[in-house]
């Protein structure tokens, strides 16, 4: 069964059949309700994890509470695996979004699937540098963009697996600070201002754009 979850996910589409069959006898399958913690930033990282449906929101808390949301995970993508590489405890939380399935490797699987695997540790050395670029854009975002333009710049990227014209999703106030690193007020002006200017429409949680290419114009990205 897990080797044909294996085989739709797309961090697995280079690898052969017998590695494939290598990582089924290896890999678990857990659920996740959504709200549920996957794991807590500071515990210590055991395991290696792959989405398999749903969504896990990766995210730090800082302080009395403030919380910033680094990604949001979807099927194929993998975390866990800062810890077992180097840094020992997490170094974020995992959360489900919403009703999630995972493929849990052990750290002891996870480092032999690395040796003995290149199509794998070429996969995953990709999607770091992915990773490590997005995480230099945000610093830029942070420290040279105003608001306007940050929140143009996460609206585009939550949005950028869905494919209705025009491009519409669900998404909560809350969760458009937490992705920015900050608070409600400010991002609850930011969309007025969009609102008004007939660059989005945000109702009753549900944000539609409605102009693309002045969103990815504020953002820096056209
Ligand atoms: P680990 O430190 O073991 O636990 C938290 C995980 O979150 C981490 O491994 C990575 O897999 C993932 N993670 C941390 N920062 C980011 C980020 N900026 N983007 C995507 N995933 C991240």
């Amino acid at each position: 069964m897990v080797s044909s979850v294996l085989k739709q996910i797309s961090f697995f589409k280079d690898l052969s059949n017998s590695d494939l069959k290598k990582l089924f006898s290896i890999a678990g399958l857990k659920q996740y309700a959504a709200g549920q913690m996957v794991f807590a930033k500071a515990d210590l990282g055991n395991n290696f994890f792959i989405v398999k449906t749903g969504r896990i929101k990766i995210f730090t808390t800082v302080g009395g509470g403030k919380k910033k949301t680094f990604a949001y995970l979807k099927k194929g993508d993998f975390f866990g695996e800062m810890s077992l590489l180097g840094g020992k405890v997490r170094s974020a939380s995992a959360q489900a979004a919403e009703d999630s399935e995972v493929l849990v490797i052990s750290k002891k699987n996870f480092k032999r699937l690395i040796i003995e695997n290149p199509d794998f540790s070429l996969n995953l050395l990709q999607t770091l540098v992915e990773r490590l670029h997005k995480a230099n854009k945000d610093m830029e975002s942070m420290l040279f963009h105003n608001i306007l333009g940050r929140l143009a710049e996460a609206i585009l990227d939550l949005s950028k697996d869905k494919h209705t014209k025009p491009v519409k999703m669900a998404i909560d106030q809350n969760e458009l600070a937490q992705y920015l690193g900050t608070t409600r007020v400010p991002v609850c002006r930011a969309i007025n201002t969009l609102k008004r200017a007939g660059i989005i429409d945000y109702r009753r949680g549900e944000l539609v754009i409605l102009n693309q290419a002045r969103l990815q114009s504020m953002a820096g990205s056209d």
